[in-house]
């Protein structure tokens, strides 16, 4: 745990993200960041226990019937600059209770921290993206904040933020909420790092089959993204399924949104599982940047996160090795922890990825801590592709 404070100094949070210097001036949709994501769950009070002792979050508010918001308890969490909105319904008629009936635990939102809503959404109409909210403002005494929300894939919407009128903890009608654990001994002792991670690193779509480059079309005409160079397409099929993947991302690549759609293969894809469970297109992963993704590892592992398992002959593998070279910790060690690795023209990323967050086989996390690599691991795909077949199998969805 010793490498945390020194790593989080050393490390700024764009490098952990893989950001990129970038003049937004000529941007026709500016984005700053993921603002929020907000998360439908059956029941936000255990949610929010859970990332707090499970990912290491503080919750910090809290609205609900008591501020006079009858239909849901929503909790705010937050680990550096990622923030997660827990929301669950009061009763049967809430909206969370028929979006969970139909999807499950899912993220319904992914809120965009922008500098000027209006402008945005106008700009967003104008390109075709369908508008879910128009531009309003919400006061409290803490100041204003002007909120819209368009939609993207699925029931997932895209809510922009614009904060910097209000200094409040949240937004307005949230009170400020204590953490839930005190999680200030076990970091004393060393037990755990002071931050599982420090921000959002990239969230990736599953999209249905035949419209993964109509998505990608959408965020280039509707936000200006642009496409990364890695795609994916026949090249990470496994003997058993396939996915085709493209990532766009804002000009500052704080911002980076895979997108996926299943591929033929001799049996069912992972994507097509995911549809199938989840209802439709939604949100598949939050990838989730760290500084120390052993520390973080060894923590979230402690409080009962599982991971997926990598056989040893990943590890053993000479020519895995020899594409690696050194990384810095000896490769045993990331063996121990089932940390993947994978290297490019730019540097190194260390990753690993949790099963399915609830019950359904559909939302799950990522951790990844960047060494100069601004890809998402692609030559890990098929290491992880065939450890997320073997979950299938064992669900007999393959
Ligand atoms: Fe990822």
């Amino acid at each position: 745990m010793r490498r945390t404070e020194a790593a989080e100094a050393a490390a700024t949070e764009a490098e952990l993200v893989g950001a990129v210097a970038h003049d937004g001036s000529a941007d026709p949709f500016p984005v700053r960041g993921v603002d929020h994501v907000r998360f439908y769950v059956g029941n936000a009070r255990q949610a929010a226990h859970y990332y707090s002792t499970a990912f290491g979050m503080t919750c910090v508010a809290y609205r609900g019937p008591e501020q006079g918001y009858p239909d849901h308890a929503e909790y705010v969490l937050v680990a550096g600059s990622a923030r997660f909105v827990l929301a669950g319904a009061v009763h049967a008629g809430a909206e969370a209770a028929v979006h969970h009936a139909r999807h499950g635990d899912g993220i319904v939102d992914i809120a965009l921290e922008v500098p000027d809503v209006d402008a945005g959404y106008s700009y967003a109409r104008k390109q075709g993206a369908p508008g879910l909210v128009e531009p309003h403002s919400e006061t409290d005494g803490y100041g204003t904040v002007r909120l819209a929300a368009i939609a993207t894939y699925g029931e997932t919407r895209h809510t922009l933020v614009d904060r910097s009128q209000y200094t409040g903890g949240f937004l307005p009608g949230f009170v400020a909420h204590p953490p839930i654990v005190d999680r200030g001994p076990a970091i004393a002792a060393g037990l755990q790092p002071r931050r599982f991670f420090q921000a959002i690193d990239h969230i990736v779509g599953n999209v249905e089959l035949g419209t993964m480059d109509s998505w990608v079309e959408f965020y280039r005409r509707v936000m200006g993204f642009t496409n990364m160079a890695e795609f994916v397409g026949d090249d990470i099929a496994t003997d058993y399924s396939a996915l085709m993947s493209k990532v766009v991302a804002n000009g500052t690549r704080r911002v980076k949104f895979p997108l996926n759609e299943p591929a033929a293969g001799r049996r069912r894809s992972q994507i097509d599982e995911y549809l199938q469970f989840y209802g439709g297109p939604g949100a598949q992963h939050v990838a989730l940047a760290t500084a120390d993704i052993l520390g973080t590892v060894d923590a979230m592992r402690a409080a009962g996160v599982e991971f997926l398992d990598t056989p040893d002959p990943y590890y053993d593998s000479a020519e895995l090795r020899a594409r690696i070279g050194a990384v810095r910790v000896p490769i045993e060690e990331l063996k121990r922890r089932r940390i993947l690795v994978d290297r490019d023209s730019d540097g190194y990323l260390l990753q690993i990825f949790t099963r399915p967050a609830q019950d359904r086989p559909t939302v799950f996390f990522e951790l990844i801590e960047r060494h100069g690599s601004r890809g998402f691991g692609k030559g890990n795909f098929k290491a992880l592709f065939e450890a997320i077949e073997r979950e299938q199998a064992l669900r007999g969805n393959l």
